[in-house]
């Protein structure tokens, strides 16, 4: 199995195991304001398509950077393997709304709550700033695609660190080259 393929491999893995730690990822954009970075957890993987999904408020900062600049960075970390995984990638909005109506359903009520609130995510908190409109919920779901244009890995490794820069080609066909550590 070449990198890219190990890489993917393990993306999968932390969409379906819970305690796994590249399940939560710091997510970069570079918005009108600057770099900006925060976690967030990696919902599924499409490999045939390059793409990782994150779910998110559409009323989210994130949201306003990706209109302003689609190239995000993210940034993983396994302390088990010592392995860091730097990805590039161009975010953008699902728009099928079968998709995202498909996706909402499977999220349990508890966690639409996080959808719901009437006042934006970021906005200051006043006394009735955490009241609910359960009705909205749905439409300030947003399913975030990031399709992966280059993967960078770090292995620290007492015998020697491996650092591994992967991009795919024209046909979606992964290469590699290593770089110095
Ligand atoms: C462990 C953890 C997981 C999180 N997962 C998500 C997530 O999946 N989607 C999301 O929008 N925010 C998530 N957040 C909250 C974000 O870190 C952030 O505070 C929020 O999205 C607002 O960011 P923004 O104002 O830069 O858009 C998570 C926070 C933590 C600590």
């Amino acid at each position: 199995m070449n990198h890219a393929e190990e890489i993917w491999k393990t993306l999968v893995r932390a969409t379906v195991d819970k305690k796994h730690p590249w399940r939560v990822v710091g997510f970069s954009t570079a918005g009108p304001e600057g770099p900006q970075v925060r976690s967030v957890i990696l919902r599924a993987v499409n490999t045939a398509k390059h793409q990782l999904v994150f779910y998110t408020d559409s009323r989210s900062k994130k949201i306003a950077d990706i209109a302003y600049e689609p190239r995000v960075a993210l940034l993983f970390w396994n302390p088990r393997s010592n392995t860091q995984l730097r990805v590039c990638g161009i975010a953008a909005a699902e728009t099928s709304e079968l998709i995202v109506n498909g996706l909402w359903e499977r999220i349990p009520e508890y966690a639409r709550k996080d959808y719901a609130t009437l006042s934006a995510p970021g906005e200051p908190f006043v006394n009735d700033s955490l009241a609910y409109d359960f009705d909205a919920a749905r439409s300030n779901f947003v399913v975030l695609n990031v399709r992966v244009t280059s993967f960078e890995l770090l292995r620290l490794d007492r015998s020697g660190h491996v650092r591994v820069r992967m991009e795919p080609d024209k046909n979606g066909i992964w290469g590699e080259f290593g770089l110095i550590p």
